[in-house]
């Protein structure tokens, strides 16, 4: 067996199904989950009709590379989001969800006989991060999300070492669990260490399209452009209908950025056999070429953040994010674990421990004293829950 498996932590939601294995949720009230970031608005029509219409494709092998119309269609949405001009022919590729992706990229990138070789991750961050880290031979350090900035990724306290061995960084901007987008000037910073220590940057950027303030969220390739760096060096960005279109199930993403990563990529994909069915690519092609139910969706996060932050803000420390669907919540004493258990028992509401989200570094487990919303019910549903919660944090 790959010894490397022996690395990987229990998923988070498997340590939360241990953690909650002794506890009877209040039976007199009906079951709220907030504990798992899975969309959960309807998938539009068009996504239905695209695939009923493309059925005949599935008599042959679709190219990994992806057809040329979904490359254009990508390409096409990348100009109207972010302005940007980028090569459907060179630096585009379709991806099945951005998680498969996230974790080949690390498989592509990283040199794992290089020694120290070293992934940088945000902490807390998404769990696949740290697997693809392992996986491909690498050591994994963290930058701790920083309570006095929204609790973004803290860059500037990585140590001149770390970054020295760096070879692959994941920023994470909309941020899960923080919402916190990445400013420009730390895309800056970051370019300019890429540039002198040669790392590759992958940019998750999956809840780009759900955001609370007027101006949309600063893309990474966006950032790149706007400091002059249009040939996207060392940079790719990974993008996904899931969240923006409430499609989860669909599993359908794309990577855009840097011509020779995209090169490698292609080659590593191509022999992992990482295609898009075609019923997929006509999904996708659909999907990004319409912005009228990203609008209508975006709107419903709205209302429901627009509702809730108020009502929680009286008990939990907690704000509206810049983007995301999460609220990223200070609890009163500390104990995240003993307050979302104690609120499951009583409560029969889900929430999800910060303290699972994260790694112990530097000391601490920046995730700990915090808990996460996933604002993904209906509005309904979610101001029951904020309700209960209400009544749950006074209680105690
Ligand atoms: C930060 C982050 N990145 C990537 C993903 C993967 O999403 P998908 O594979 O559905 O595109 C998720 C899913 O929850 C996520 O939270």
């Amino acid at each position: 067996m790959n010894p490397r498996l022996q690395l990987l932590q229990p998923y988070p939601f498997e340590r939360l199904r241990a953690l909650n294995a002794g506890i009877t949720p209040n039976p007199t009230l009906r079951p709220i989950s907030l504990g798992i970031g899975e969309p959960k608005h309807a998938a539009p029509k068009l996504i239905e009709e695209a695939i009923l219409r493309s059925m005949k494709g599935l008599s042959g092998y679709p190219p990994t590379a992806g057809d040329a119309k979904l490359r254009e269609a990508f390409s096409a949405w990348l100009q109207r989001r972010y302005g940007l001009a980028v090569d459907a022919g060179t630096q585009v590729l379709p991806v099945n969800g951005s998680r498969e992706a996230l974790f080949a990229f690390a498989q592509t990138v990283v040199d794992g006989s290089r020694p120290g070789a070293t992934v940088l991750c945000p902490n807390p961050f998404y769990q696949i991060y740290e697997g693809a880290a392992l996986l491909a031979g690498a050591s994994v350090a963290f930058a701790n999300s920083d309570p006095a900035r929204n609790f973004a990724a803290d860059w500037a306290s990585v140590p001149a070492e770390v970054w020295a061995r760096t070879q692959l960084i994941y920023v994470c901007s909309p941020g899960n669990p923080s919402g916190a987008v990445m400013p420009l000037d730390e895309w800056a910073q970051l370019f300019e260490l890429s540039d002198r220590h040669g790392f590759v940057i992958a940019s998750d950027e999956c809840y780009s399209e759900i955001y609370f303030r007027d101006e949309a969220p600063l893309g990474g390739l966006e950032a790149a452009a706007k400091l002059g760096r249009t040939d996207f060096r060392r940079l790719v960005s990974f993008t996904s209908l899931s969240k923006r279109s409430n499609v989860p199930g669909l599993r359908a993403g794309f990577v855009a950025g840097d011509t020779s990563l995209i090169r490698q990529f292609l080659l590593y994909r191509t022999y992992h056999g990482s295609a898009m069915s075609p019923l997929v690519q006509a999904a996708s092609i659909a999907a990004w070429n319409d912005e009228a139910h990203v609008i209508e969706n975006r709107q419903r996060y709205r209302a429901k953040f627009a509702a809730m932050t108020p009502m929680l803000a009286e008990v939990l420390d907690v704000a509206l994010p810049d983007a995301g669907f999460y609220l990223w919540a200070g609890i009163p004493g500390g104990d995240d674990v003993g307050y979302a258990q104690q609120l499951l028992a009583q409560y029969n509401v889900q929430v999800l421990p910060g303290s699972l989200l994260a790694r112990e570094s530097g000391g601490l487990n920046p995730g700990a004293g915090r808990v996460r919303l996933a604002l993904v019910a209906d509005e309904a549903e979610c101001l029951e829950a904020a309700h209960r919660i209400v009544s749950f944090t006074k209680s105690r």
